[in-house]
């Protein structure tokens, strides 16, 4: 069978790493999280890394040819035969025409885009508050708090705050979202790929939608 490939759209802290890693796990499918690569790889001091940190750290996009080689590395691993859970990517025009050839290497194409819909003056409050593992996991101190302060539930390492979750930073992410990004919308849309979500539901009601527009696609 060809590898199902699902898109989660959406701006900043509407919840597509939360609902990805759900998602994924429930489809017995990978996570690939750009920005949690761009992150390892900065962990990792590589040159990827300390590119890719000039960029973040002010909420601009990293040029596409380094996002796409990325991605198609990744893609490439044994683990993504069965396909993947895509967070955070694309997020140009030019990565979704990208994606949409290097699909076709793979005899497959994008299965289904949830488009997780949360209005802005709500991101900025869950981003202020979210807390991050290491491992990707993602928390909120109010939304989705771990069991003990600051440790992740699963493997008990630290949590820590994201340098770009800055409400300054944050409206400047959201402003390049709407402009760079919001247009793929019409993109999947006109594909009739796209399936709204409404992202201010509770996460377990996020996720029922996600796998309901899956399973109808
Ligand atoms: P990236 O890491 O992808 O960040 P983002 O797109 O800005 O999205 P976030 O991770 O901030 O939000 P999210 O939607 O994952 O929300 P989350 O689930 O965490 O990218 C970071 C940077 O990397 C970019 O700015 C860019 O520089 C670079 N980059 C990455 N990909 C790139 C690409 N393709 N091209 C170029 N550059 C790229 O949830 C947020 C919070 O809300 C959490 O605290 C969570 O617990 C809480 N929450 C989630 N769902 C709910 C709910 N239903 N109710 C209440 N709270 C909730
Ligand atoms: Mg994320």
């Amino acid at each position: 069978m060809a590898p199902t490939y699902i898109v989660l759209l959406g701006p900043p802290g509407a919840g597509k790493g939360t609902q990805a890693k759900r998602i994924a796990q429930k489809l017995e499918l990978v996570h690939v999280s750009t920005g949690d690569l761009f992150r390892e790889n900065l962990k990792n001091e590589t040159e990827l890394g300390q590119l890719a940190q000039q960029y973040m750290n002010k909420g601009e996009l990293v040029p596409d040819d380094v996002t796409v080689r990325m991605v198609e590395e990744r893609l490439s691993r044994p683990d993504c035969k069965e396909g993947a859970v895509m967070d955070g990517f694309p997020r140009t025009a030019a990565q979704a025409k990208a994606f949409d050839e290097l699909l076709k290497k793979f005899d497959s194409a994008v299965k289904v885009v949830p488009y997780i819909k949360v209005p802005d003056e709500v991101l900025v409050e869950r981003l202020s508050g979210r807390w991050m593992s290491q491992s990707g996991r993602v928390y909120h101190e109010k939304y989705n708090p771990p069991t003990v302060k600051w440790i992740d539930d699963i493997d008990g390492s630290p949590l820590y705050q994201r340098e770009d979750d800055k409400p300054e930073t944050v409206r400047h992410r959201i402003d390049v979202y709407n402009e760079q990004t919001a247009p793929l919308i019409d993109y999947y849309r006109n594909q009739g790929l796209l399936v709204e979500i409404d992202g201010t539901q509770p996460i377990e009601d996020v996720t029922e939608d996600i796998m309901q527009a899956v399973k109808e696609a």
